[in-house]
């Protein structure tokens, strides 16, 4: 990306925190979405400059990451700035230090702390203690950055976004509650199909509908996953077990299989092109058959490409103000 280009992105208002993704407008996200495009082109030609230099990233990580983790150290050092990965067990958090101190102290050093954690409100705790800006790296209730990359995803296979249906099966989980504010960011209908106890976060509803009253798109959450699929452009589904539920394993199980299990024969009620994502990592016979992910329609692979482009669009949005001149 040309320096003219990062100047005329400056534009847009630097953001202090990314948790839920609903800190961004529809034009702002619009915005992310055409960097992550520009950074993956650059990549690809190998024509790509350090943009943000002299920024450090603190990345905390409370649970396992293979591809977050993976895309954000990448991508900090591919824009000439440098991840520091910190695991809270050889913190001092272990040892008692509050989440408050912890934040102030990394604001010292860092100029972001991107965290992955399992209560949401630890995020919360760290954006109202520290002076950087936090990003969400999957929280129990969110994970904002796996929707940016999915939304360009979904931009790519079908070009235009506003009046897509995506129809999600499975879980009412953190992937889907991001998911639900990213569509209507973009003015993508969604279906959402879960069982009632495992519906999507009233709270990422309410948020996603009130977005949708700007682009227009439809945010419907119901339990038939045919009634969710039919007509779907994109069938989007995760783990019944996600990092934390372990222990409610087996009623989990119960509940979802195999009713909300993306089979061939569920998979076929959905538009003849429709193409099939997750988040990654797949459970193959338990939420998705390897026949659909692992099949022609499957974009889980541009999917997790995204990650390093969408998180460079991330860094840069928020990172840009405080790297040098080269
Ligand atoms: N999709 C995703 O966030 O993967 P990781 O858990 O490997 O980071
Ligand atoms: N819903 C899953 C996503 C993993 C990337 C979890 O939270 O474990």
């Amino acid at each position: 990306m040309s320096r003219s280009i990062a100047k005329e992105d400056s534009r847009m208002q630097t953001k202090r925190v990314l948790l839920t993704l609903d800190e961004f407008t529809p034009a702002e996200f619009k915005t992310l979405l055409d960097l992550a495009d520009q950074f993956k082109a650059e990549r690809k030609e190998r024509t790509f400059q350090h943009q943000i230099p002299g920024t450090s990233l603190a990345l905390l990580f409370e649970k396992p990451s293979t591809r977050t983790r993976v895309s954000f150290e990448v991508a900090m050092f591919e824009l000439g700035g440098h991840a520091v990965v910190l695991s809270p067990r050889d913190m001092q958090l272990s040892r008692g230090e509050t989440l408050e101190d912890t934040a102030r102290t990394l604001s010292q050093f860092c100029h972001a702390i991107c965290a992955r954690v399992f209560s949401h409100k630890t995020l919360e705790s760290f954006s109202k203690s520290a002076d950087v800006p936090v990003i969400n790296a999957l929280s129990d209730l969110y994970h904002p950055c796996q929707t940016v990359a999915d939304i360009q995803a979904i931009r790519e296979s079908k070009k235009n976004l506003k009046g897509l249906k995506v129809a999600w099966i499975g879980d009412g989980n953190n992937v889907c509650n991001s998911l639900l504010i990213g569509s209507a960011l973009a003015g993508i209908n969604v279906a959402a199909a879960c069982p009632d106890k495992y519906f999507p976060l009233q709270e990422a509803i309410s948020k996603a509908r009130e977005i949708s009253k700007v682009t227009g798109s439809f945010i419907e959450v119901l339990e038939n996953p045919n009634d969710a699929i039919k007509g779907a452009d994109v069938v989007v589904t995760d783990t019944f077990v996600s990092m934390g539920d372990e222990e409610r394993k087996k009623e989990r199980m119960e509940v979802f299989v195999p009713k909300y299990q993306v089979t061939q024969e569920l998979f076929s009620k959905a538009k003849p092109d429709a193409v099939f994502m997750h988040c990654l990592p797949a459970h193959r016979g338990e939420e998705v058959i390897s026949q659909v992910i692992d099949g022609p329609r499957s974009i889980i692979w541009k999917e997790t490409e995204n990650r390093l482009h969408a998180q460079k669009a991330i860094l840069y949005t928020l990172l840009k103000e405080f790297s040098i001149e080269p």
